[in-house]
């Protein structure tokens, strides 16, 4: 049994009540590590809560930088959309902290990491499995999905054992977040008929009227400035949240298939993702060659699977990353995109490696395709299919 656990810990009633209920009921010693991904709420008081709680130490990291340019810039490059629509906002952040959970272990000299994912999510599979590939030897645990807890018997625990937990009313959505985007969770909306009502939005409320444009700049498939101006990739998503969001674009709702082989109703909100990922996809069509872009998009669902699946430390995932980087060599260059209530869409592109040739393309004077050509490509190209129509198809009946 581990002596000395590090628990992701979150501030939250759950992770709260879990760090005296391992000491009580696990006889651990618990470190606390809080992560700043980017997430709405701040960490204020986080430090007193898991102290007043019994944890024997506590570390806060801000990862929004690393989060951004390890976790997030691969997943652009890659055009990862879960299920062809979510940005995998959460299963994103959980191999991060479960890295720095792991780094932590090792400073406190710790034999243990937990978390506070319930049984029935993704979440779960994706700490322990990064856990089981960075640090096997560390024991796991999960003590939310152990205790058998409802929601007022934790709040019940936390009174008699003196935890502070701050405002425990009632929860209506389970609510995950960070830089990349939000996800909201049940209520109203376990219903999959039902619309999710208005007060579940906050990165995508309107409050912009006036149509706006932007330019997104990319190297090599990463974001690296915004207007021209030169930002890290975090400042970057921060101010498309802001900017797109306040034209209330960025939304989804969708029924996806959890790991755990569960059909759940899931909306979230993921503005300054998805204008990205809008424009590394448009920048793509200007400078990735046809059959790169055709292997490209039959491996992006892989890929997003695998994020989604807990498998971002994988053999798999290094393999296809090294593909994806070297279709990335030319996806540098400007994509122009245009804001209305609502609605966001991409209006121009440029790049100087771009395969667009005018003079092949154009219909004017300039015309450099030699069109006689076609003539002969176009009689060998359907001379199968001629073929099948004279002896079995169509044609066969005249
Ligand atoms: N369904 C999404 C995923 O699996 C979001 C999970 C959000 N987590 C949460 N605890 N509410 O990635």
């Amino acid at each position: 049994m581990a002596k000395r656990v590090v628990l992701a810990y979150s501030g939250g009633l759950d992770t709260s009540v879990a760090v005296r209920w391992m000491i009580e009921n696990l006889g651990v010693e618990v470190v606390c590590l809080s992560a700043d991904v980017g997430q709405e709420g701040t960490l204020e008081g986080n430090r007193e809560k898991a102290l007043g709680a019994g944890a024997i130490a506590y570390e806060e990291l801000d990862l929004r930088q690393e989060f951004a340019d390890d976790f997030l810039a691969p997943l652009i490059k890659a055009n990862a959309l879960y299920e062809d629509q979510y940005p995998l906002v959460s299963a994103l952040s959980r191999p991060l902290i479960a890295k720095k959970q792991v780094e932590i272990a090792r400073k406190y000299g710790a034999d243990g990491v937990a978390h506070g994912c319930t049984g029935k999510g993704n979440d779960q599979v994706r700490f322990e499995v990064s856990y089981m590939a960075l640090a096997p030897d560390l024991e796991q645990l999960a003590p939310v999905r152990n205790w058998g807890f409802t929601r007022e018997d934790s709040i019940e625990y936390a009174a008699t054992h003196g935890i502070p937990v701050g405002a425990t009313k009632e929860k209506l959505y389970s609510i995950d977040d960070n830089l990349f985007g939000r996800a909201i969770e049940c209520g109203e909306m376990e219903d999959p008929w039902a619309e999710p009502p208005a007060g579940v939005w906050k990165m995508t409320e309107r409050t912009a009227t006036e149509p706006a444009e932007f330019t997104v700049s990319f190297e090599r498939g990463v974001p690296v400035a915004l207007d021209g101006e030169v930002r890290p990739l975090f400042e970057i998503v921060i101010a498309l949240n802001h900017l797109v969001g306040s034209y209330g674009w960025g939304r989804l709702d969708m029924v996806e298939n959890r790991r755990v082989g569960i059909k759940s109703r899931e909306t979230y909100e993921a503005p300054g993702a998805l204008a990205i990922m809008l424009a590394h996809r448009d920048l793509e069509s200007l400078t990735v060659e046809r059959d790169l872009g055709r292997q490209k998009i039959a491996l992006q669902h892989r890929y997003a699977e695998l994020v989604y699946d807990g498998l971002w430390y994988s053999p798999l995932r290094d393999a296809l990353d090294a593909f994806v980087d070297v279709s990335q060599r030319h996806v540098t260059g400007d994509v122009r995109l245009r804001l209305e209530p609502n609605r966001c869409w991409v209006v121009g592109r440029r790049a100087p490696k771009s395969l667009y040739d005018y003079g092949l393309a154009t219909y004017d004077a300039a015309d450099r395709f030699r069109h006689a050509d076609s003539e002969g490509f176009v009689r060998i190209w359907g001379l199968g299919v001629q073929t099948w129509s004279d002896v079995q198809g169509p044609g066969s009946q005249r």
